[in-house]
């Protein structure tokens, strides 16, 4: 296997080659980061997915937002460096179990964050992503009974947001719902005049303590706009390469998942590789495979979610 710029050659070739384009997320490794054709959070993901004209696409991302971009332009080839880089969001709502709890709750609409399998998003009126959710949310009248799946502090979030009482799902995200309000004292303590940035994913403690939450995008772009200078970022580490990159005399700093670690890392985001990335490019595997039936039943709610942020001027 070749060395790192060899690989990264490699992969510029390939996909000049094979007429593909690379789509990565910003919890992705640096490397990975600097190659893609575009980089976003799931909503921009998504998005960019339905314009996507090369042949394949290889999402360096998790198997939720392949998939998600194989619904939305399903002519393409859509690759995954590695098909078990899951989320234990989407892992914490099995279809069965979902399909049961909607028949459970028959006058209720069903908001889905994107963060969830094909058949989940199959069975809901609308997906939602971390860019859009108190938009998608509002778009229900304050009368109409919700249920959001499958994350608990981000349906939280917004229920205290929007004074409503949405039944959640109980859900959370491994790397985001570990992080506590003493971590983030203590960088607090150490940086004073830092201002504390988190993902809607993180805990209702941890969440008030944030001077602004939001998405990867908005937390980056609030970082790049902010007259502050010193951050202390409650996300994934993989976040501060673009905040840098954007930013090159501000500094961050990522809370640290534990005492003895300062490594929050997204252990699935993480599966992908250089060499896993090289690999998938030449063989063209593996591929997101899902059934015709499946890809219209999830078509629809992702439609719903893009048509109302287009509406709302989120996304263009
Ligand atoms: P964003 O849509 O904010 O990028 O979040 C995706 C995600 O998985 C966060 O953990
Ligand atoms: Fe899922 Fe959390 Fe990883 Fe995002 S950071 S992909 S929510 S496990």
């Amino acid at each position: 296997m070749p060395r790192n710029e060899e690989l990264i050659e490699s992969i510029k070739r390939l996909k000049r080659e094979k007429n593909a384009i690379i789509l990565a997320h910003y919890y992705q490794v640096p490397e990975i980061q600097d190659l893609a054709d575009f980089i976003g959070d799931s909503l921009a993901l998504s998005q960019f997915a339905t314009k996507v004209e090369q042949d394949i696409i290889v999402f360096c991302g998790v198997h939720f937002m392949a998939e998600t971009a194989k619904i939305l332009n399903p002519s393409k080839k859509v690759l995954l460096p590695d098909l078990l880089a899951g989320c234990s969001l989407a892992d914490s709502a099995p279809e069965a179990d979902f399909a049961e709890f909607k028949s459970q709750h028959p006058n209720h609409k069903i908001i889905t964050y994107i963060n969830s399998t094909a058949a989940v998003k199959a069975l809901s009126d609308v997906i939602c992503t971390s860019g859009n959710a108190l938009q998608i949310v509002e778009s229900f009248p304050k009368d109409q009974p919700l249920i959001f799946a499958p994350d608990k502090n981000l349906g939280g979030y917004i229920n205290r947001v929007t004074e409503r009482d949405m039944i959640l799902w109980q859900g959370s995200c491994v790397v985001h719902d570990q992080l506590n309000t003493q971590l983030i004292i203590e960088q607090k303590q150490k940086h004073p005049d830092a201002l504390v940035i988190a993902h809607p994913e993180c805990n209702a403690p941890v969440l008030e303590l944030a001077d602004y939450i939001g998405s990867t995008n908005g937390m980056i772009a609030f970082a790049k706009k902010s007259p502050a200078t010193r951050f202390i970022v409650a996300s994934e580490t993989g976040i501060v390469h673009q905040m840098q990159k954007d930013a090159p005399d501000k500094e961050f700093f990522v809370v640290p998942a534990d005492e003895s670690c300062s490594c929050n890392d997204c252990p699935f985001m993480k599966m992908n590789t250089l060499e896993k990335l090289y690999s998938t490019l030449l063989n063209e595997t593996p591929e997101i495979v899902l059934e015709d039936e499946l890809i219209q039943k999830a078509y629809q709610p992702i439609r719903r979610m893009l048509d109302i942020s287009i509406e709302k001027g989120i996304i263009k």
